[in-house]
């Protein structure tokens, strides 16, 4: 059974999210986890504005995910930073090129689920989830999220990132927050949540 993490990081917040989140699918016997990142579509001047060249350049031995590959998968679980709300460029471009794979159907049947991260505790993370989750409802994907019963989403004595629709993280306004102990549980949470139910619809 094999488990696919793919995922954009600009900054590294969401990475330390998917590696916590392979970590958890790991957990389930016989699953074979991968994490890829997603294409980069910035030119890197544009990245050098951001003040992310660097970070993207200690990431270039990360494999970099091919739309052909998603057929293979069992399971995938995409994670993308909040772009105004909404999942990031990069992803939104990955997953508009795969229009051969959903003429065919290839990708109907299998477990999706989303993680993410946002600057600030309100910014969108819940919007960025649930409109990813309309892509994969076209795509045929059976959507898995973040149950109630990772009961570290319950807290209130801390910020903290999670939602019954995904892990999450919150960054900072100058992404100076990296993922909390409680958000990658979360994350762990999520990976092997996930890659038990593809164990059990693919055994
Ligand atoms: C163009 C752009 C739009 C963003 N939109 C939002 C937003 O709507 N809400 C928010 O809280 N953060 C927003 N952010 C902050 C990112 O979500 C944050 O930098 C990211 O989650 C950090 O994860 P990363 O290091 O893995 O990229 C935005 C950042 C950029 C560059």
């Amino acid at each position: 059974m094999k488990v696919l993490i793919a995922y954009y990081s600009l900054y590294g917040h969401l990475q330390r999210m998917a590696e916590a989140v392979a970590e958890g699918a790991k957990e389930i016997k016989d699953a074979k986890v991968e994490i890829k990142r997603v294409p980069e579509t910035l030119p890197e001047s544009v990245l050098a504005q951001m003040g992310a060249l660097e970070y993207q350049k200690s990431i270039s031995h990360i494999p970099v995910c091919t739309v052909g590959e998603l057929a293979s998968a069992d399971a995938i679980i995409f994670g993308t930073p909040t772009r105004f709300g909404n999942m990031c460029g990069q992803m939104r471009q990955f997953l508009d090129a795969t229009g051969q794979l959903w003429a065919k159907g290839a990708l109907v049947g299998k477990v999706g689920s989303v993680f993410t991260g946002s600057a600030t505790q309100h910014g969108g993370q819940e919007s960025t989830i649930l409109s990813f989750h309309i892509t994969l409802l076209h795509q045929g994907f059976v959507i898995v999220g973040l149950p109630y019963s990772f009961q570290g989403q319950m807290r209130i004595d801390e910020i903290t990132g999670g939602s019954p629709y995904g892990a999450s993280t919150i960054a900072g306004g100058r992404g100076e927050r990296m993922p909390s102990e409680n958000e990658l549980a979360g994350a762990r949470f999520q990976g092997k949540h996930v890659a038990s139910i593809a164990a059990r619809l693919f055994p």
